[in-house]
């Protein structure tokens, strides 16, 4: 299971001030010295975290993999085209949120999610969903030609019971079976951390896990290498 990390907290930190530090772009490429696999950072309409000139620099100094989060709206499509990471996560966006909610809803949204995958498959840009572990839901993201799909993992972190807990477990892992018979790459994330990973590395079938919060918040302690480490070590890499 590979680790992506997501630097968005970086961004913020640095945008609480309006000055230039923390850079979100040399802690990225710290991370990737420490042996993370990629750097994911989530383009909002608002710029609440990172902004074009982030995004710039990342896309062009930055040696794993840029997996760009956004939603699937024109002006950001059109950054992404331009931009050309090398994977594009569609997510839902409200602008009140404190943090991605929930999954997109790809059965209610199916001309607007249609249209953003072709645009960015006409630029060679690889294309992820952010969704619940839901049968239909992955199946119709399938149907529009989505090259992975990245479960949302948040029900799993937040269940308060064990038995909810492997409950929601065996649900992410039925959904990953079914993804990738239908020869879909499978990605996971939201609200993963040092303490419920252990369980989660057991669904082998998943390629990538993306982790923002609790590493960041872990490296203020400890120190970015450390808290990549440890990560690492849990993930088996
Ligand atoms: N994946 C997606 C699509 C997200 O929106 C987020 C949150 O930014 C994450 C992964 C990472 O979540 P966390 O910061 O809780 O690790």
């Amino acid at each position: 299971m590979k680790f992506s990390l997501n630097v968005d907290h970086v961004a913020y930190l640095r945008n609480v001030r309006g000055e230039d530090n923390p850079d979100p772009v040399t802690f990225a490429l710290l991370a990737e010295e420490f042996g993370v696999d990629g750097i994911v950072v989530h383009l909002r309409e608002d710029r609440r975290h990172i902004n074009e000139r982030d995004l710039r620099l990342l896309r062009e100094l930055i040696k794993t993999k840029l997996d760009l989060e956004m939603a699937a709206v024109d002006e950001i499509i059109q950054i992404a085209c331009e931009v050309q990471p090398e994977l594009v996560t569609l997510v839902p966006e409200k602008r009140e949120e404190l943090t991605t909610e929930g999954g997109l809803n790809v059965l209610d949204n199916i001309e607007i999610l249609s249209d953003a995958i072709e645009t960015l498959h006409d630029s060679n840009i690889a294309v992820s969903f952010f969704i619940e572990p839901d049968i239909g839901q992955i199946d119709a993201a399938a149907e529009i030609k989505t090259d992975f799909i990245e479960i949302h993992t948040g029900v799993y972190a937040n269940a308060e019971t064990e038995e909810d807990m492997f409950d929601e477990l065996e649900r992410i892992r039925q959904a990953t079976k079914h993804a990738k018979k239908l020869g879909l790459g499978v990605n996971a994330g939201h609200g993963l951390n040092y303490q419920n990973i252990k369980d989660f590395t057991a669904i082998q079938d998943i390629d990538e896990v993306s982790i923002g919060q609790a590493v960041i918040a872990r490296s203020v302690f400890v120190g970015l290498e450390k808290a990549i480490k440890e990560m690492l070590h849990l993930l088996k890499i």
